[in-house]
């Protein structure tokens, strides 16, 4: 019997390429250069399958254009660069990647509001060229974590993991705001207290921000919200780009209105807005918030297992999207 065609749009792990080629007939992009628009639909013409990430973009055009697809697997739990409506219209099963990345994603996105306020980055950069020349007593200081409050907006999986954190380790009140409030056993296990956008704003030490990116996320975190918050607040993005207004951030922490920003993920990324670049009191990385060995591995493994249970048992294990 013929293999379903399958495009690999990134490089994967070696591993869970064997796994895949022994259930398909393989295009491999071997590199981590993301394929245009126009190179995507070619290399999908005639194929059932793709496994792609977050830059891919997977919208109506592409989906008109390639009316074999069946499947697109997505490794990565967040899924803004599929058009779920127009995929579930035409019948296309698109999977991410949840819970395999949750630990993982809330050590880091922990460790970077812990950068941001203890301004490891700035003193690193300062000691970095040769400026350090005497200790003094109030030299880099910055905020406290332990025993602050910990603002969270956007209380899914990777939310509650970072409350925890927060909660149980550091001593930290935990306050939240989401379009849903969660269950009591939940707010328990988080110590964490429901309350709206605008006290979260104006009551978090450090805020975190872990909510999906959807055309209504845009521009969340806008110059009027910082303007909510206090001057020595930090703020940290490990959600998607686009979520927070990058140009009124960079205004913002020049103009002291919010003390120090953490950036795992940018609008158009990976190109950065300048402005950001220039500002001292930030601490930048290159959308890293899922990358242990582990966890990536556990990421690409369970996108393959997605596309094999798909056409093997005709059901994923996570899907986006229902197909009737
Ligand atoms: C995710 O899983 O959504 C991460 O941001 C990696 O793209």
């Amino acid at each position: 019997m013929n293999k379903p065609k399958l495009l690999i749009a990134r490089r994967i792990y070696p591993e869970v390429l064997s796994k895949l080629q022994e259930h398909f007939d393989i295009d491999y992009n071997d590199s981590d250069e993301v394929y245009a628009k126009d190179e995507l639909i070619k290399r999908l013409q005639g194929k059932q399958a793709a496994m792609t990430t977050g830059t891919d973009r997977v919208d109506e055009q592409v989906l008109k254009a390639c009316p074999e697809l069946k499947i697109c697997a997505n490794i990565a739990v967040g899924y803004n660069n599929f058009d779920v409506a127009s995929m579930t219209a035409r019948k296309v099963q698109a999977t991410n990647t949840p819970d395999v990345l949750t630990e993982t994603t809330a050590d880091f996105g922990f460790a970077l509001m812990m950068a941001t306020a203890r301004r490891v980055s700035e003193s690193e950069h300062y000691l970095r060229k040769g400026l350090w020349t005497q200790w003094s007593l109030d030299m880099f200081t910055g905020p406290d974590v332990h025993a602050s409050t910990l603002g969270i907006l956007g209380m899914g999986r990777i939310g509650q993991a970072i409350a925890k954190r927060g909660a149980h380790g550091f001593a930290m009140r935990v306050i939240y705001h989401n379009r849903s409030k969660l269950s009591a056993p939940l707010e328990q296990a988080c110590k964490a207290q429901y309350v709206s956008k605008e006290e979260l704003l104006k009551t978090a030490d450090h805020l975190v921000l872990v909510l999906p990116y959807t055309p209504e996320a845009h521009h969340t975190i806008g110059q009027a919200e910082l303007a909510l918050m206090k001057p020595t607040a930090t703020l940290t993005n490990i959600a998607r780009g686009g979520i927070v207004d990058d140009a009124a951030l960079a205004q913002a922490l020049r103009a002291g209105t919010i003390a120090a920003a953490g950036l795992d993920v940018f609008e158009n990324e990976p190109a950065l807005n300048p402005e950001l670049l220039s500002v001292p009191n930030i601490v930048l990385t290159p959308h890293i918030a899922s990358a242990s060995r582990k966890t990536r591995a556990a990421m690409a493994d369970l996108a393959a297992d997605n596309l094999i249970a798909f056409f093997t048992k005709g059901q994923v294990l996570t899907p986006v999207n229902t197909i009737q």
